[in-house]
């Protein structure tokens, strides 16, 4: 390692990243884009859940959100401004596919050709983003996600986005946050669509990871250059108490929450000491074959970081058989600082889950696709939003993540989240994670943050200062 102990032992001096690495920010599609019902698009589970009433804090919906359906040349703008080179995104399934299955609408396709392209001719990479959880409400109509089916229609709709933009995108995550959206959705029912069935999410689960795999083999088939990965968001996972019981019931989350499709892809198997090994295959609907199915030898790991989580052993169970845990996320026992939304702000978690994922799937590259921070900070007088708080959050989660890298955890790139502030799923606009301020009462205005100015001194030198 090239970095002396004195050096190590001198830090706050200023921290260097590599000549190559990559710096950005990313952003999802119902989040940002508006435009619901525009140019063919179809419902998704997101336009359903929103526009029914109860749902989402304040009635919120993204029927509008940034925008950015119109506005992408302004969001390319303020990227360059902020010289970043990577911008990750999502694709919105359905405005490329209405319902979820069938022929290409193509003024969907065209919507993201132009905003590729005007990445492209801005010198921004794009990372593109299969599928940030707005599934079409029509194969929610099928079943949704427990459906085993809709693993053939994601590898249809996988094979249809690669074959048309693969000649100018390389970089591709196939899923976001494949235990949020399965566990939140169907399991918690906090996000659309909003159901509470454990045995059900159980399913979701063994579809998503059949259509990982699925997906993977369509996208390399039709270019075998595509560096592919998804996006997994994890955290260590704290026992609440030194007891036997909850040390393992912690060790259980962890393998559910950081590995259930992580393990599947590179290995072909599920983690051990879940689910009971004599009802695994019956809870799952797991048949013969799956094994090689879900299989996706990943070129890369995508991560996203927010907290910690704090586990409690459940021997009265939680629905999922087996699992008996209680679990309490980005909340850490005892006092300590939080963002607005009331996660923990914990950067030594950021490096323990970095160290740990890298042993767990085998020091393939990373990059991280999402961390970040809500602070509603208002702009003052002068419109200038002085959002400190965001840059202590930053500077902290980077050093944090160059610790990890100098002891060689290969990490190649950190996307913040979020470019700008947006529609904050089940918060509606209550929450602010953007580096760049979006005025939604007032046209739309964008705005950059006191932390955007600073990150885009991080991207252009290379380093971490004051
Ligand atoms: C992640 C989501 C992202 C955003 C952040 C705050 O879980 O992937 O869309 O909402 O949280």
């Amino acid at each position: 390692m090239a970095m002396s102990s004195s050096a190590t032992q001198s830090a706050p001096a200023p921290l260097r990243f590599p000549a190559d690495f990559t710096w950005g920010a990313a952003t999802a599609a119902y989040q940002i884009e508006g435009a619901w019902n525009v140019d063919g698009k179809g419902e998704s589970i997101w336009d359903r859940f929103t526009h029914t009433p109860g749902k989402v804090k304040n009635d919120d919906n993204g029927d509008v959100a940034c925008d950015s359906y119109h506005r992408f040349n302004e969001d390319i703008a303020l990227l360059k401004q902020l010289n970043l080179k990577s911008y990750r995104f999502s694709i919105s399934w359905p405005r490329i596919q209405p319902t979820g299955a069938g022929t290409a609408n193509s003024r969907g396709l065209d919507y993201y050709k132009r905003l590729i392209d005007g990445l492209l001719a801005a010198g921004i990479r794009p990372m593109v983003t299969l599928f940030h959880w707005d599934l079409p409400q029509a194969l929610e109509d099928t079943g949704g996600w427990p459906n085993r089916d809709v693993a053939s229609r994601f590898r249809d709709y996988a094979h249809i986005v690669t074959q048309a933009l693969g000649d100018r995108v390389e970089r591709w995550t196939i899923f976001n946050e494949p235990k949020t959206f399965t566990g939140v959705g169907y399991w918690q029912g906090r996000h659309a669509p909003g159901r509470t069935e454990p045995l059900p999410f159980l399913r979701a689960t063994h579809t998503v990871n059949l259509a990982q795999g699925m997906a993977f083999a369509a996208m390399k088939a039709n270019n075998a250059k595509l560096q592919l990965g998804t996006a997994f968001d994890v955290a260590p996972m704290f026992p609440a108490t030194q007891s036997y019981a909850d040390i393992a019931a912690a060790e259980r989350w962890h393998k559910f929450q950081n590995l259930w499709f992580v393990d599947t892809a590179l290995h072909g198997r599920y983690p051990e000491g879940v689910l009971p090994p004599d009802q695994q295959a019956a809870l799952l609907d797991f048949r013969p074959g799956d094994e090689k199915l879900m299989r996706a030898p990943l070129d890369f790991i995508g991560l996203n970081y927010y907290a910690p989580w704090i586990v409690r052993d459940a021997p009265q169970g939680n629905g999922v058989p087996g699992l008996n845990t209680d679990s309490d996320w980005a909340r850490m026992l005892g006092d300590h600082p939080k963002t607005d939304i009331g996660w923990d702000i914990y950067p030594q978690g950021f490096y323990d889950i970095l160290v740990r994922m890298a042993r767990e799937t085998g020091n393939r590259p990373i990059e991280i696709t999402e961390n970040g921070a809500s602070f509603n900070t208002d702009p003052d007088a002068q419109g200038k939003t002085n959002d400190l708080e965001r840059i202590d959050y930053l500077r902290g989660h980077l050093t944090a993540m160059a610790r990890a890298m100098r002891e060689g955890v290969p990490i190649r790139a950190f996307h913040y989240w979020s470019l700008m502030d947006n529609f904050e799923w089940a918060e509606g606009y209550s929450q602010r994670f953007g580096i760049v301020h979006v005025d939604f009462a007032n046209g739309q205005k964008r705005t950059i943050k006191e932390s955007g100015h600073w990150y885009a001194r991080v991207a252009a030198t290379n380093v971490v200062g004051d």
